[in-house]
């Protein structure tokens, strides 16, 4: 049984890409699936995608904007393992969403458009990887367009993100001159073949580069004198630098015409390191082949408005899951069956049976769970399992939210109380007041404008949102807050998880009272950016 733990575990690769919207990340995803055969022709993930959202009202917004806000789970076979590609929302403004989905995986795959390299909005959200020192696999995409120069582009990466690149495939040329790439590994060199937008596989031809070399002209003289350069400054993939998030494989290619994608693909298998132990909170790593344990990163109501039901999504730690068995939730002592338990395909739900460490599940109807929550098995008594919870992000920007149809409080209440479970915002409350004096917080306002429309669309409770007047937010607890309620410009209000947090209108206010009255707790919440 536990062999078969660390067998499974061994031949699974969980991982997410991250863009820029626009970068190639939805394409990319499907010429994965199309290379591991999982779909016949590129187009199905635009297709259910499609589909998708003709279901599900709230998933509007994402088209409007074009950008993607619910995460989806990917489980396809490729040689001989079990590929895990978890989705994450491609904008800066749902960097904490991203953050726990990054918890969920083993690593990453960094899409950059080549010819803009790495834009300032998603600075942040890359900046949010770099700082769990996951393993990054970085694809430069859109090669058969005219692109930067990739050496430019890798002195971005390293500048920006403190990310050594270390180049797998090199161009030659770019743009209509592009001609293929070399694998600095094997020294072969790849030709690329323009296919009409890449509904099959690319036509890929080996030739060995001294060969290939000899076609000469300027993209190869300048291709060659750049592969001396690399060679003489030795970046070349170094495989613990990787593993520790310090340095980064890079390879080129076109994702819309499928070229390079299989060798991205086969880096994820061979190079992407396998589930590891997870650390509890005690500190020690949690073997895989002990009993079943797993964390919950995403929480997510009415995906599927036909359904109308709430899905936790748990990344499976250790030990096998197999579905119906009971599982004992840490954090409440509460055991639940997990009689529907789903793996989504897209959205499309099928039922799943077994899964092993590095897999997802999803559990319908977990009532009670909540994120960052421990699910365990049986096998652990007394000595109960727990993984560390997920941190919160400091909000930057805050609002209020009115009902606009005041019959309609219930169902405001039971949205705004759902919402703040699944983190679409955090929702603080006034212990002495009625729900519609609660304050909005978040890391981006498209979090607020999500909200609203699913109050509205999900909840029946249409909303407003109205700009709330603070400017910083502190951690405090009861007996500074009994001081800190007599100063006026601040509130005192809790978070879903019971902290005490002090709002300040004015963030020059905050940073006198610090240094006037030193001994009140006013502690700040993890930025963004320095997560860990
Ligand atoms: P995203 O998920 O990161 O937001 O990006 P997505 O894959 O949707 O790609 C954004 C646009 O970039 C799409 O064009 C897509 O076709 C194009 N694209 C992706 N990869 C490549 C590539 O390797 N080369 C080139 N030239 N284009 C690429 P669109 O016009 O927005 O959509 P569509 O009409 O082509 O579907």
């Amino acid at each position: 049984m536990s062999a078969d733990v660390v067998h499974e575990s061994n031949h699974r690769r969980t991982f997410a890409i991250i863009s820029h919207p626009d970068a190639g990340k939805t394409t990319l995803t499907e010429k994965f699936l199309l290379y591991s055969g999982a779909v016949q022709e590129a187009g199905a993930v635009h297709a259910r995608e499609g589909r998708r959202s003709s279901r599900s009202d709230w998933m509007e917004i994402e088209q409007q904007r074009g950008i993607s806000i619910s995460s989806t789970v990917l489980q396809f076979p490729y040689h001989g393992h079990t590929i895990n590609l978890l989705d994450t929302p491609g904008h800066r403004d749902f960097s904490e969403d991203t953050y726990r989905v990054l918890a969920a995986v083993d690593a990453v795959v960094m899409v950059l458009d080549a010819a803009k390299g790495i834009e300032s909005q998603t600075l942040k959200l890359f900046q949010v990887c770099r700082s769990r020192n996951l393993p990054v696999l970085t694809f430069l995409n859109k090669y058969d367009r005219p692109g930067r120069e990739p050496l430019e582009l890798l002195d971005e990466i390293e500048s920006q993100i403190n990310l050594r690149p270390t180049p797998v495939t090199w161009p030659v040329g770019s743009g209509d001159e592009f001609r293929g790439v070399v694998d600095r590994r094997t020294g072969q060199y790849t030709k690329f073949t323009r296919t009409a937008r890449g509904a099959s596989a690319a036509l890929e031809e080996d030739i060995d580069l001294h060969e290939a070399a000899k076609e000469g002209g300027r993209a190869w003289q300048h291709a060659m004198d750049e592969l001396g350069l690399l060679e003489a400054v030795g970046a070349d993939v170094d495989l613990p630098s990787f593993l520790a998030g310090e340095s980064t494989p890079v390879f080129i290619g076109s994702a819309l015409t499928n070229f390079g994608v299989r060798k991205l693909l086969d880096a994820v298998v061979e190079l992407a390191p396998a589930p590891a132990p997870r650390t509890t909170v005690g500190g020690t790593p949690q073997p895989l082949e002990n009993a079943f344990s797993a964390f919950v990163f995403k929480v997510q109501a009415n995906m599927d408005p036909s359904h109308r039901d709430r899905i936790a999504f748990a990344r499976i730690c250790s030990g096998t899951f197999e579905r119906g068995m009971s599982v004992t939730n840490a954090r409440t002592g509460r055991d639940m069956t997990t009689k529907y338990a789903t793996t989504a395909f897209g959205a499309d739900r099928e039922t799943v049976d077994l899964a092993y460490p590095g897999d997802v599940v999803g559990l319908v109807n977990a009532s009670g769970v909540l994120i960052g929550d421990t699910l365990y098995g049986a096998g652990y008594e007394g000595a109960a399992v727990e993984y560390p919870q997920l941190p919160r992000f400091a909000p930057e920007v805050f609002a209020r939210a009115r009902p606009m149809d005041n019959g309609k409080a219930k169902q405001f209440r039971k949205g705004l109380e759902q919402l703040d479970e699944e983190g679409v915002v955090q929702v603080l409350r006034d212990p002495d007041m009625g729900d519609t004096e609660n304050v909005l917080a978040a890391v981006g306002q498209l979090q607020f404008e999500v909200f609203a429309h699913r109050l509205g669309s999900e909840f029946g409770a249409p909303t407003e949102i109205v700009s709330a007047p603070y400017q910083a937010i502190r951690l405090t607890d009861k007996q500074s807050s009994e001081r800190l309620r007599q100063i006026g410009g601040i509130r005192i209000l809790t978070r879903g998880d019971g902290a005490l947090v002090a709002l300040f209108e004015n963030k020059y206010r905050l940073q006198r009272l610090m240094s006037d009255e030193p001994e009140l707790t006013l502690e700040p919440i993890l930025a963004s950016g320095e997560a860990h």
